[in-house]
């Protein structure tokens, strides 16, 4: 399809792209969903100018790169992850200018970019579906995407038997006879990555925001672009969790990456190093793996680790599996405890084992909030790079009491509410003040597109700042000692030390810096160890005695060896 010359704002400020090969392999890349960041206009919710205010919070933070979530033209049936123009802003987050301007004060500020791309689908209000509709079977507009004839005696019934992840069939009928694929909502049609249009379309996206200095993109359902010729049954019906065993026809099929392949050449074409980030949910590690061949994408979201238990046996085996499996093809292990699309791990770790990551009971918050700054503490001590999503480093919970009729996610109202809690970690921030909307919105009493809880005026970045021990400043002395420690986020080897069960202890060694070593008691009663070296930081208070660490229960420690 055309579109009409691409109105590529003004050129960029010069940013030293060309200095940083590698730049991404002990990244720190920090979330913002922009509806809940930061609001300028008092709408309620979020768009780029709040975002570029608060630009200064993530360079204190201490965070290398900013991945931002879909802030393009949307009609916002799944939040802008169904898009109607992939060159444009959507008027809610602002225009082209503002964009261009989040590029270049991020870049001023020492901070990369990375934008979302969501190729799998686009929204239904995207001119070429519209187009499609109009111009019924057999056109070249319906070849765009997945249009079929339904089975039975008058086509009555869905093409196949796959059924959408936000609940109910993969299909719905249009006027005419054919079902179109959604693995999504109805408003999200996939594209059909058969077809060469579509390929060439999307090069042409990601140079258009190349052209604008983006860093990089983070790609939206990297495991479901291709589908498995035939487009075969699976057999059987029932949700199926996205990190399921069984291959899907629609999942992690061996054709996408002859797509990132192609994707790789493009960001070649620009000075510095450019990323690629997989958000492929895959049955195993190993299959994450392939996205990160050296001629593909750069990183892979790491969901096996996000959802392991707080249990030390399952946690050094899926860091050992990771460390393995990137080693071999030569990519940073990622890593990341949440994002916009689970519960909180403050939510998560408070709850019983085997929870999951959807829930809606609170579980033990204190609980919650101790594991989960301890689990932040262990995950930065990794080797490779750590994902952290907008509110985690305020130690924010899920607010799992939103009424029914505040929420927006898409699969909440498609499962009649038995499914699809993804708001609760959507609640906009609370930066400041004493009331509502805590400084998200640029006035008291301005609204916040859903409602924040009211303890969070004590969880306010304002709040908490300057405050020995809050869970801000613990994040902060994180991200300091993470620079000043080199050996901490490099490399791609862990050394495991002796520990009592339940306990984790080990090693990070580095080419520069001295050892570190990272302990982490995950029992509920306190442990003493062989004093590791001289402590750097603690997710809890604890005590030195002698020659021992006493590690009280659900606490990391680092310690320089
Ligand atoms: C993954 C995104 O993270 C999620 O928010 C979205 O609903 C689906 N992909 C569909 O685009």
């Amino acid at each position: 399809m055309t579109h009409p010359a691409p109105t590529a704002p003004t050129a960029p400020a010069p940013f030293a792209h060309e200095d940083a090969a590698d730049w991404y392999r002990g990244a720190v890349i920090y979330q913002v969903y922009p509806r809940s960041f930061a609001d300028s206009d008092g709408d309620g919710i979020g768009d780029l100018a709040g975002i570029r205010a608060r630009l200064p919070h993530l360079r204190d933070l201490g965070v290398d790169a900013v991945w931002i979530s879909p802030f393009y033209a949307s009609p916002q049936a799944d939040a802008g992850y169904d898009v109607s123009d992939y060159r444009k802003v959507d008027p809610v987050f602002g225009d082209a200018a503002d964009a261009e301007g989040l590029v270049r004060d991020a870049h001023e500020l020492g901070l990369r970019v990375i934008f979302d791309i969501v190729p799998n689908h686009c929204s239904e209000e995207h001119e070429w579906f519209q187009r499609a509709l109009a111009e019924g079977p057999g056109s070249a507009s319906r070849a765009l995407f997945h249009f079929h004839e339904g089975r039975g005696e008058a086509g009555e019934l869905p093409p196949n038997d796959w059924e959408s992840i936000f609940g109910g069939p993969a299909w719905t009928r249009v006027e005419g006879g054919e079902w179109y694929l959604h693995l999504f909502a109805p408003q999200q049609p996939d594209l059909n990555w058969d077809n060469p249009v579509v390929r060439e379309e999307f090069r042409s996206v990601l140079r258009f925001w190349l052209d604008l200095g983006v860093d990089g993109f983070r790609v939206d359902v990297a495991h479901g672009l291709v589908k498995a010729p035939g487009l075969p049954d699976i057999g059987r019906t029932g949700q199926f969790g996205l990190l399921g065993n069984a291959p899907m026809p629609f999942f992690d099929q061996d054709g996408v990456h002859e797509i990132y392949r192609d994707w790789r050449r493009v960001l070649e074409e620009y000075p510095g190093e450019r990323v690629l980030v997989a958000e492929a949910w895959t049955p195993t590690i190993e299959r994450s793996a392939c996205y990160v061949r050296p001629d593909e994408m750069h990183q892979a979201f790491n969901f096996t680790y996000l959802a392991t238990d707080w249990d030390a046996c399952a946690l050094r085996e899926v860091v050992d599996t990771t460390l393995e499996a990137m080693r071999r093809v030569g990519a940073p292990a990622t890593w990341v405890l949440s994002n916009h699309d689970v519960t909180r791990h403050t939510t998560r770790l408070g709850n019983p084992p085997g929870s999951g990551t959807q829930m809606v009971t609170p579980g033990d918050p204190v609980l919650g909030l101790r594991r989960a700054r301890a689990a932040t503490l262990l995950m930065l001590g990794l080797p490779g790079s750590a994902y952290l999503y907008q509110g985690e480093e305020l130690g924010l919970p899920d607010v799992t009491d939103l009424p029914d009729e505040v929420r927006a996610d898409p699969s909440f109202h498609r499962a009649a509410g038995q499914e699809g809690f993804r708001d609760g970690c959507r609640v906009p921030i609370p930066w400041s003040g004493t009331s509502q909307p805590y400084g998200f919105g640029p006035r008291e009493g301005d609204p916040s597109w859903l409602p924040q809880p009211d303890a969070w005026r004590e969880l306010s970045v304002e709040a908490q700042t300057g405050v020995a021990g809050s869970t801000l400043e613990l994040y902060r002395s994180a991200l300091d000692v993470r620079r000043e420690q080199p050996s901490l986020g490099a490399g791609d080897e862990v050394e495991w030390l002796d520990a009592p069960d339940g306990v984790l202890a080990l090693v990070r060694r580095g080419e520069d810096g001295a050892p570190v070593v990272v302990t982490t008691n995950l029992t509920s009663e306190e442990v003493r160890l062989p004093l590791p070296g001289g402590l750097l930081l603690a997710s809890a208070e604890l005590a030195v005695d002698g020659d021992e660490a006493v590690l009280p229960a659900d606490t990391t420690a680092w310690w320089l060896g």
